[in-house]
């Protein structure tokens, strides 16, 4: 028995799981289950990536605590994963005592080891929010072609550069400038370990070769750089022991918290976490998607032969997912949650179809909406569950026959893929299994149609006859299940329980024995066929989310906080008629002066045009020079009764917002409007 650890790449706690994110999820769960199928043990961790900066800055413009967010956003994960029937052995965080653990343990072996070392750094520093900025938090202009609003370390033209040779960078956090700062970060000198990773990664097995291939050509053929491993407060992470007011980067703990979470685990389940990080028996996968290569590939295993832990038997890279051939659009309502996916279809349908084109290699996968319509309702309800449905209910009354009966071969040559299907899930060629057990299919079910059993079924004579075709049936079906309940756990134990066994009771090797003599449940329908109008509803949905999404961004953006309504709250509702007795009016301001005995007031000749003039005293004296508003335009209540005061006749108020003092700020239409115009 095999004893392994497989983990998927800890999610990002900033945002929600998309149907991207389930490639490698449902790959994951589907190969766990089949190592767990074969009777290997097989434990799958995972965890939330909850460190950074993106999630400082966006528990920030949420008004809450790092920690709050991320506490929910792990629910929401988990249920999510839990939806779509993908089954951890531990979820975690990377936030745990147990993550802090082991990077400190690690560390202190980079240390002993001389691999650590300070520089200097200079880095753009947005002196409004008070933090150093990530390369993807400012803007500018490309110093080498000159365009505009281009990312802080690469522009559209493909050069690549510092955030600090940007023209005119803009912080995206605040827009205003940042200012370049001095900063002491702490590196690691990966080229120490070049030798190891050399050998590491181009003499074993532990990876795809288009994957070593790729290292070498872009990475081992030259001096290994200095990996920037420890940002400056504030900074949401572990700070370092040894280096106070300085933290570890997201990417350093990120991979830890693999091992954080056994180590959560061990302590649930009384195990011991050194039988499997210290451990030469302990296989250790790691599935990842190709954008994180470097980090698992180069960094993690030097970090993990430097702390004497075990390296990974394999990294397995998976390719990115396009839909109907494009990258996911939000606008075109392609990016699509977890959750919204799950309001309108069944998770089997996902699982049954990325296995279908999961073929262990690094190419991109694409979800394309015909295609996978027409795959799930042929292979899964046209095949698959049509054997069952076709036969259980005839089986029902009668059960299984006490012997096996004569079948000219076909369960024979199913359980004799065993072995090739047991191999193509070890290399993640789902695509291969789903082939090998359609054919299966297509064989029982050409079996069925000849033998037809709905005929049998009115001929009393035939009943023998009729209880064997459906045992061959249905004993082909439990292969096909068996074989396919890696990718279909929910039709599994279904299944299991209309034909009276127990789903954990399965093995692979239970395709060998068919199943005679026992009693056949009450058939219940297994799946339905999928229905096109239930994804484009899903699309629409997206469309909808995302732009909600959207718009809350620009509230963000806007930050418009609470205080002018809860320094004024709204008034006592009134009716439309209350509102037309004032008479609202466009006018001109064509004379202001001051009032020599009164210290807040200016006084003020609105023109409402052809001639007619109001005298108004207005408390704006504060805010404005009378200079400067001869000639603008101002909103005014044009029939409010006049008022004689000490100073002269008012005949009017000008409309203005604030707090008062200097903050008042006149109301002005738009352009166009003309002295005399209603305001309604
Ligand atoms: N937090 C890091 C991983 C740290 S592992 C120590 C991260 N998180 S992620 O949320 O961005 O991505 C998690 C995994 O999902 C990654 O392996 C990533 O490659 C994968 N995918 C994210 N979007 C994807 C697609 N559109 N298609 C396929 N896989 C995708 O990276
Ligand atoms: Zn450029």
């Amino acid at each position: 028995m095999r004893k392994i650890l497989v983990t998927s790449a800890l999610p990002y706690a900033n945002g929600h799981i998309h149907l991207g994110h389930l490639v490698e999820y449902i790959q994951t769960d589907i190969w766990a289950r089949a190592q767990r199928l074969r009777g290997n043990r097989c434990i799958y961790i995972c965890a939330d990536d909850t460190h950074g900066t993106a999630i400082m800055i966006r528990a920030g413009q949420e008004n809450r605590s790092p920690e709050a967010l991320i506490a929910d956003m792990s629910e929401a994960h988990q249920k999510d994963f839990a939806g779509m029937d993908i089954q951890f052995d531990h979820y975690g965080s990377t936030n745990s005592a147990e993550t802090k653990q082991f990077c400190e343990e690690i560390w202190r072996a980079l240390r002993r080891d001389g691999l650590v070392k300070e520089k200097e750094v200079s880095q753009l520093y947005d002196t409004k929010v008070g933090t150093f900025l990530a390369d993807r938090f400012v803007r500018g202009t490309c110093p080498k072609c000159g365009k505009a609003d281009q990312y802080g370390d690469n522009c559209e033209c493909g050069a690549t550069y510092s955030p600090t040779q940007l023209i005119d960078p803009v912080s995206t956090l605040s827009g205003t400038r940042p200012e370049v700062r001095q900063a002491t970060h702490l590196f690691v000198e990966l080229e120490k370990m070049h030798e190891f990773l050399e050998e590491w990664t181009q003499k074993g097995t532990h990876l795809q070769s288009e994957i070593a291939n790729y290292l070498a050509g872009h990475f081992l053929n030259d001096t290994l750089y200095d990996w920037d491993i420890s940002r400056p407060a504030p900074y949401f992470g572990f700070e370092i022991p040894d280096s106070p007011g300085n933290y570890w980067y997201v990417w350093y703990d990120a991979p830890i918290g693999y091992i954080g979470a056994t180590l959560q685990w061990s302590k649930l389940n009384g195990e011991n976490v050194d039988e499997w990080w210290r451990s030469a028996d302990t296989e250790i996968y790691h599935v990842i998607g190709k954008d994180i290569t470097y980090f698992h590939t180069l960094f993690w295993p030097a970090m993990l032969k430097t702390a004497g832990l075990t390296l990974p038997k394999k990294i397995h890279v998976h390719g990115f997912l396009t839909v109907n051939g494009e990258k996911m659009s939000k606008r075109k309502g392609t990016f699509i949650l977890a959750s919204t996916y799950l309001e309108h279809l069944d998770p089997a349908y996902l699982r049954y179809y990325y296995a279908s084109k999961i073929s262990g290699r690094v190419d991109d996968l694409d979800l394309n909406f015909t295609d996978i319509v027409g795959k799930v309702n042929s292979d899964l309800v046209g095949n698959l569950v049509n054997l069952a449905s076709r036969t259980a209910k005839f089986a029902e009354p009668l059960g299984l026959s006490e012997i096996y009966p004569e079948d000219g071969g076909i369960f024979a040559e199913a359980a004799s893929r065993m072995e090739e299907i047991a191999e193509a899930y070890e290399a993640f060629d789902f695509s291969r299994v789903t082939r090998l057990v359609m054919q299966i299919g297509d064989m029982a079910n050409k079996y069925v149609e000849d033998a037809a059993p709905w005929s049998l079924k009115k001929d009393p004579e035939k009943q023998v006859e009729l209880q064997n075709v459906c045992t061959i049936a249905l004993n082909v079906y439990r292969q096909m299940v068996i074989y396919l309940s890696p990718i279909l756990p929910h039709l599994a134990r279904d299944t299991a329980e209309l034909l009276g066994e127990r789903v954990e009771d399965w093995r692979l090797e239970s395709v060998k024995t068919p199943l005679v003599g026992t009693k056949v449940n009450k058939f219940r329908h297994l799946m339905q066929r999928m229905d096109p109008q239930k994804i484009d509803a899903m699309i629409a949905r997206s469309q909808e989310i995302n732009a909600e999404e959207e718009k809350m961004k620009d509230v963000a953006k806007w930050n418009d906080g609470p205080e002018p309504l809860e320094a004024e709250p709204l008034a006592p509702e009134c009716t439309i008629e209350d509102f037309t007795k004032v008479d609202l009016r466009v006018a001109r301001i064509i004379d202001a002066k001051h009032v020599p005995t009164a210290n807040k007031l200016l006084q003020l000749t609105l023109s409402l045009g052809g001639g007619h003039t109001r005298n108004v005293f207005a408390g704006i004296k504060a805010a404005y020079n009378p200079e400067d508003l001869v000639g603008r335009l101002v909103i005014c209540v044009a029939n409010l009764k006049p008022r004689q005061m000490k100073f002269g006749l008012s005949e009017g108020m000008v409309c203005a917002a604030g707090a008062g003092g200097t903050e008042i700020f006149l109301l002005s239409p738009d352009d166009g409007a003309k002295p005399g115009h209603r305001v309604h």
